[in-house]
C-alpha cells in the first residue's frame, strides 16, 4: 500500500524520538497491549492534526498497529477501546483517523462502529496515495 522507497526512509532513530517525545509530552494517550513479555501493539490517541477537520473531529486515533502474529485475537478492539476512553476523558470526541483505502483495516474499523466520511488522494513522504477518513460519534 505503501511505495517501499517511502518505508526504506524510516529510521529506528527517528520513530524512537517521536515515541519518546509522544510519551513525555503529555500530549497523546499512547497504549501498549503486550502478550506475555511481548509488545503485540500500540494504539495513540490525540488532538486531531488535521486543520480541516479538527473543529468537527476534536481527536484523532493516530495509530493502531498490532504484529501480525498477534491480529485477529481480539487485542486490536481492546486497545480501540482503551484509546476511545482517553479520548472521550481528553473531551475528544467526536474522533477521526485516516487510513490507506486499500488497507484491509477498513473492514475492522467498520465493525467497530466508524463511518466513512471522506475519501482524498494524500501526499505520504512523497507517495501518492488515496486515504479515507472514518469517524465516529
Ligand atoms: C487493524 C488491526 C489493528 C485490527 O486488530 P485485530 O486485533 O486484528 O482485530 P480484532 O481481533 O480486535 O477484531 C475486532 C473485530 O474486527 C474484525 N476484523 C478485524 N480485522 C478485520 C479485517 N481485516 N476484515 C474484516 N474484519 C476484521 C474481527 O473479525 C472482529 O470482529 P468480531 O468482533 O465480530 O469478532 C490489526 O489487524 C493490525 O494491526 N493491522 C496491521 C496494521 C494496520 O493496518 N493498522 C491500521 C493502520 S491505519
Amino acid at each position: 500500500m505503501i511505495p517501499q522507497f517511502v518505508l526504506d526512509a524510516l529510521t529506528y532513530e527517528q520513530r524512537e524520538h517521536q515515541w519518546n517525545q509522544a510519551l513525555v509530552d503529555g500530549e497523546s494517550g499512547v497504549f501498549v497491549a503486550q502478550s506475555g513479555g511481548d509488545v503485540a501493539g500500540f494504539a495513540c490517541g490525540c488532538r486531531n492534526r488535521d486543520p480541516d477537520y479538527e473543529t468537527a473531529y476534536p481527536g484523532e486515533l493516530q495509530s493502531i498497529y498490532l504484529l501480525e502474529r498477534y491480529q485477529q485475537k481480539g487485542l486490536g478492539r481492546a486497545l480501540f477501546d482503551a484509546a476511545r476512553t482517553w479520548l472521550k476523558a481528553q473531551g475528544l470526541v467526536p474522533f477521526m483517523l485516516w487510513v490507506v483505502t486499500d488497507n484491509p483495516a477498513c473492514a475492522f474499523y467498520e465493525r467497530l462502529g466508524g463511518t466513512r466520511i471522506v475519501t482524498r488522494p494524500t501526499d505520504v513522504r512523497g507517495a501518492n496515495v488515496i486515504e479515507s477518513g472514518y469517524a465516529w460519534r
